[in-house]
């Protein structure tokens, strides 16, 4: 018996990519799956209803449960129409995978309103589109007393919680849907929802075409254990989804063999005094502060627990 048997679930942005390895994970745990995609292409532009159907058809090759659904999860009545989809086809709905991304990078400088708006819309409110409407339909079932649990993980990415040059707009999006997430984990509790977030790093279309990363990225492709392949992103996915988990507002990073536990943003040092400050108390008390805020490799000072 799969960790997923009789779980009904939605994978925004599944036709491609890591969302496909979800996808398809989630089908042979057991899961029923609303693979949803409009194939778009990597920056927004176009459609192509093929991708979520090829994968929806795949499951099915394999005896799992898929269906198809080709709308934009950053439109209003799209988002509505997808949730409904999964009500509609399956009767239910546990767990909400917000996945779906496009890139349009740009330095600050240069981004025009156009480049910055799309990312925020198919990102940031995408995420809020489809979590919108599953959790009204959660807060209904929880008010008539269905006790199950609801698991929504959604996707951030290193690139908002660090800070990379060059996705002003992407990383905007990508720390909000963090912040999205533990809000949406404080307040959907008491529907019984658990909500995550993970920040994957994964050999897709969107990496590949990275300067650097891409030719990183193909020369582990033969490897014993390819450390890039998209499918290392979805055991942490699956696991997050499972009814037994009781993991909720978290913030992982995934990548290979690699799974970190992230601490939000923390105060490490504070500068006190028993009235208000003068500017030149503040600048004297404050001079000892790194002119910037140490460039640390993400990870390397962290705890490993190896499992052999
Ligand atoms: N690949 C990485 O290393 C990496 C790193 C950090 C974050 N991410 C995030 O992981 C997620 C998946 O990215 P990927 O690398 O697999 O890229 P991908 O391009 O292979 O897959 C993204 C999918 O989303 C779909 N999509 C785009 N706009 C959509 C919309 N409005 N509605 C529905 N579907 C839409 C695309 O058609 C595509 O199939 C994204 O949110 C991305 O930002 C990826």
């Amino acid at each position: 018996m799969g960790t997923l048997e009789g779980r009904v679930a939605i994978v925004t942005g599944g036709g491609r990519g890591v969302g496909r390895e979800h996808a398809l994970l989630f089908a042979r745990e057991g899961a029923k799956v609303v693979v949803n995609d409009l194939g778009a292409a990597p920056d927004g532009a176009g459609s192509d209803v093929s991708a979520a159907q090829a994968v929806a058809d795949e499951i099915k090759a394999l005896g799992g449960e898929a269906v198809a659904n080709t709308d934009s999860v950053s439109d209003w009545a799209g988002a509505e129409r997808l949730v409904q989809t999964a009500l509609d086809t399956f009767g239910d709905l546990h767990i909400l995978v917000n996945n779906a991304g496009i890139l349009r990078d740009r330095v600050l400088v240069n981004m025009s309103e156009e480049e910055f708006d799309l990312v925020v819309d198919v990102h940031l409110k995408g995420s809020f589109a489809v979590t919108s409407h599953a959790a009204r339909y959660w807060r209904t079932q929880a008010k008539a007393g269905v006790q199950v649990d609801r698991a929504l993980i959604n996707t951030s990415s290193g690139s908002g919680l660090h800070g990379n040059p060059g996705q002003v707009n992407y990383a905007a999006a990508k720390a909000g849907i963090a912040a999205m997430t533990i809000v949406a984990a404080k307040e959907l509790e008491r529907y019984h929802v658990r909500a995550n977030c993970i920040a994957p790093v994964a050999r897709t279309r969107l990496t590949e075409a990275t300067p650097g990363l891409g030719e990183v990225m193909q020369s582990t492709r033969n490897d014993a254990f390819d450390v890039w392949d998209p499918a290392n992103i979805s055991p942490l996915v699956a696991m997050l989804a499972t009814e037994n988990c009781v993991f909720s507002g978290h913030v992982f990073r995934v990548m290979g063999g690699e799974v970190g536990l992230y601490k939000g943003w923390n105060v490490v040092e504070q500068f006190e005094s028993d009235k208000r400050w003068t500017v030149e108390e503040l600048a004297a008390a404050t001079s000892r502060v790194p002119a910037r805020p140490d460039a640390e490799i993400p990870g390397s000072h962290v705890k490993s627990l190896r499992n052999n």
